[in-house]
């Protein structure tokens, strides 16, 4: 075995791990719906099982259906989340035997691939990355649906560095060109494609996420009460939802707590705040006179580098995230205080772009020019549109082989049960440009 076969295989394992680990729990639990929002644990289990065979197994290996009978159960278009309780789905142990069984013919084809042959799945293992990161995203979503659960035992004691005070509150972005996507990583998504020239203006962005404080006085301030600062479709959302905080916050003795896995406490004000949705993320930055910054803002402040004229991978540069440099891979099941990873800065010193929230943009989920689908339209080309906004970074449950600058998440703008959070920016006057 070469070694991107090695890095693949360890890649597999790892994400198996994290699978089984979620769903390490009582049957009850696994086939249960928490959340009208969510599947059952049970059906993403066995969802990732199905893509695997699909893609690694049918597409990329030639093999003969193993179980062609549950393809429709597992197709995520043919039953919405909400229904999915009602699907003839296999029970915790069956699912279980099915994934590993379908793990077994992968490794088997891992082993027999030419990953330099030109075929574009083979390539440079690009169908392994495609399954690796699917199963992440599933991972993370397991665990937004436990977090709705309630259910404890997530909480992990991964140490995250502490809270570093001081500094500017935002980075200036000189006007110029950049290059927007990628057309060179070779585990990018066809809606990271291609790279294209992006002339911005300048514009200020914060230096970090919007913590818990400044959240918590925005709503001291009465913001979820005026409709000056909502989006019409946001104050909507506002008035018949009833949201007055973040999801899972709550109020009490003058203090507001929040619930996290099972376990209540009261909110660390230090931290980025996260469960909110774009409306909310929206509304706080029209109160601060801010704005949402454009996914092109977004991704040229977290990772273009001026001097050297080139995009990087992460904020910092090539290097895989550490620990030290960026808090992801659910190592403590919170976002890390702000100002916590100086090391993880960006070529313009923006901080925490990477791991702690996803954050929302104003962006709507659009094709870059020249989009090709690959390897099929269900995963990006239809969500393409004016109903879903654009997430950046990624949070503290999504794993480093899942995350980078380029890297498109999306969601609609009334969820919050997503680890999401925000930052602002604002253009730049004549004279600060
Ligand atoms: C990219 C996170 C929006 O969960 O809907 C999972 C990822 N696509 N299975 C989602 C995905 C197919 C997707 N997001
Ligand atoms: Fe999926």
């Amino acid at each position: 075995m070469n070694d991107l076969k090695e890095r693949i295989a360890a890649q597999l394992a790892a994400v198996r791990d994290r699978s089984l680990a979620y769903t390490d729990a009582e049957d009850a639990l696994l086939t249960r719906q928490h959340s009208p929002l969510m599947s059952p644990l049970v059906w993403d289990l066995a969802h990732v099982g199905n893509y695997e065979e699909l893609w690694v197994l049918r597409a990329a290996g030639g093999i003969e259906p193993v179980r062609p009978e549950i393809d429709d159960i597992y197709d995520a278009f043919k039953t919405p989340r909400k229904d999915r309780p009602a699907l003839p789905m296999l029970g915790p142990g069956e699912a279980r035997r099915y994934i590993e069984g379908v793990r077994g013919r992968v490794l088997d084809v891992l082993d027999a691939a030419d990953l330099t042959a030109p075929d574009p799945l083979r390539r440079a293992g690009f169908v392994f990355g495609l399954v690796i990161q699917h199963e992440h995203q599933h991972d993370e979503t397991m665990l937004a649906t436990l977090q709705l659960s309630g259910e404890p035992g997530l909480v992990r004691d991964g140490e995250l560095p502490p809270a570093r005070r001081g500094g500017p509150q935002e980075v200036l972005v000189p006007a110029g060109p950049f290059l927007m996507g990628t057309g060179t990583l070779p585990w990018a998504y066809d809606n990271e494609r291609p790279a294209h020239r992006v002339d911005l203006p300048a514009y200020w962005i914060d230096r970090l996420p919007v913590g818990n404080a400044a959240y918590a006085a925005f709503i001291a301030a009465g913001g979820y009460d005026d409709p000056r600062w909502w989006d019409p479709e946001g104050w909507r959302w506002r008035q018949e939802s009833g949201a007055t905080a973040p999801l899972f916050w709550t109020r009490d003795g003058g203090t507001w707590w929040r619930t996290r896995f099972g376990r209540t406490e009261p909110v660390p004000m230090d931290e980025p705040v996260q469960h909110v949705c774009w409306y909310e993320a929206d509304a706080y930055a029209r109160w601060a006179g801010r704005r949402l910054p454009t996914e092109a803002e977004w991704e040229k402040a977290c990772g273009w580098d001026p001097e050297a004229g080139r995009a990087r991978t992460y904020p910092w540069g090539e290097d895989d995230p550490t620990p030290a440099r960026a808090n992801l891979g659910h190592r403590a099941a919170r976002p890390a205080p702000l100002g916590a990873y100086p090391s993880g800065a960006s070529a313009y010193g923006a901080e925490q772009m990477i791991g702690e929230v996803w954050e929302w943009t104003a962006s709507h989920f659009l094709p870059y020019p020249g989009f090709r689908s690959f390897p099929y339209p269900e995963y990006s080309e239809v969500f393409f549109g004016p109903g879903h906004r654009v997430l950046r970074g990624g949070s503290w449950a999504a794993d480093p082989a899942a995350v980078r600058t380029t890297f498109r998440n999306w969601d609609y703008p009334i969820r919050r049960q997503i680890f999401s959070g925000f930052r602002c920016a604002r253009s730049a006057t004549p004279e600060e440009a």
